[in-house]
């Protein structure tokens, strides 16, 4: 069988042979093409959970990540590490919305889980908040229904002739119900200074949030995109998006 080979920069040669079985198209004349585009997405997102080595789709429960370093937060007062990253519970995602607009190239996706955790190994110095903060130790990092927007521009790539979809540019946000943190050995295991510290990032879990969590959504923005690329690879615009069925 002919197969195609692709170099991607974060995952290394990925080898693309026949669209996996719950790869399905939508034509663009379907009066509810956007229902059509959900519902397969929905019906294909448990097998993607699962992973595919072929085509370089990590297991994304758990998904793991080696190390996570905030170079995009706009300030150099904190320096916050993780490393050993566990992420758990998208094995229980639900996708509300999914959106392929190909007049704006634009796509947005929208899902949700009961609870997102981090679990691994965090480094810390500097200043969070207002409060000085050191310690190294164990994170556990649980997100009550994250409620994630992803968003990504459609671009296009030719191979052999044919024409791939691809996601570039891609951003993700949440919105966050609840989050609850847990860091083990703050301040050189001063169990009262570190208990202080995990209680006022529990009270202010949402401006902790917005400042810890850039590395991680861009994480997850990487890994999603990279997933679907492959994905895209498998099959042209045309097959998965004909004008008519
Ligand atoms: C992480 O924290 C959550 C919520 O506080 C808790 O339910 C869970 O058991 C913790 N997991 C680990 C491995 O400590
Ligand atoms: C934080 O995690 C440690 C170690 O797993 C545990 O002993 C402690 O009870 C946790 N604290 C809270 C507030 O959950």
């Amino acid at each position: 069988m002919f197969t195609e080979c692709l170099t991607v920069v974060l995952l290394g040669s990925v080898c693309f042979a026949a669209p996996p079985s719950y790869i399905k198209p939508c034509a663009l004349n379907d009066p509810k093409y956007d229902d059509c585009v959900l519902q397969h997405a929905k019906d294909a997102l448990g097998f993607i959970v699962k992973g595919d080595r072929k085509l370089k789709i990590p297991n994304f429960d758990p998904l793991e990540i080696l190390e996570l370093k905030p170079e995009d937060v706009p300030h150099d007062s904190l320096a916050f590490t993780l490393k050993d990253i566990k992420l758990l519970g998208f094995r229980d995602i639900q996708l509300e919305k999914l959106v392929f607009d190909f007049k704006d190239n634009h796509a947005n996706m929208v899902f949700d889980m009961p609870t997102l955790i981090l679990l691994g190994k965090y480094d810390v110095t500097g200043r969070l908040l207002i409060l000085p903060i050191t310690g190294n130790g164990d994170v556990n990092s649980t997100t009550v229904h994250p409620r994630i927007t992803y968003n990504a521009d459609i671009k296009y790539v030719e191979r052999n002739g044919n024409t791939h979809i691809q996601l570039e540019n891609p951003t993700v946000d949440m919105n966050p119900e609840h989050v609850y943190t847990n860091l083990t050995n703050l301040f050189n295991g001063n169990e009262l200074l570190g208990k202080e510290m995990n209680d006022f990032m529990n009270k202010n879990w949402k401006e902790v949030n917005d400042e810890l969590s850039p590395p991680v959504r861009q994480a997850i923005g990487q890994v999603v995109t990279s997933s679907i690329n492959n994905l895209f690879m498998t099959a042209t615009r045309d097959e998965l998006f004909p004008k008519t069925l």
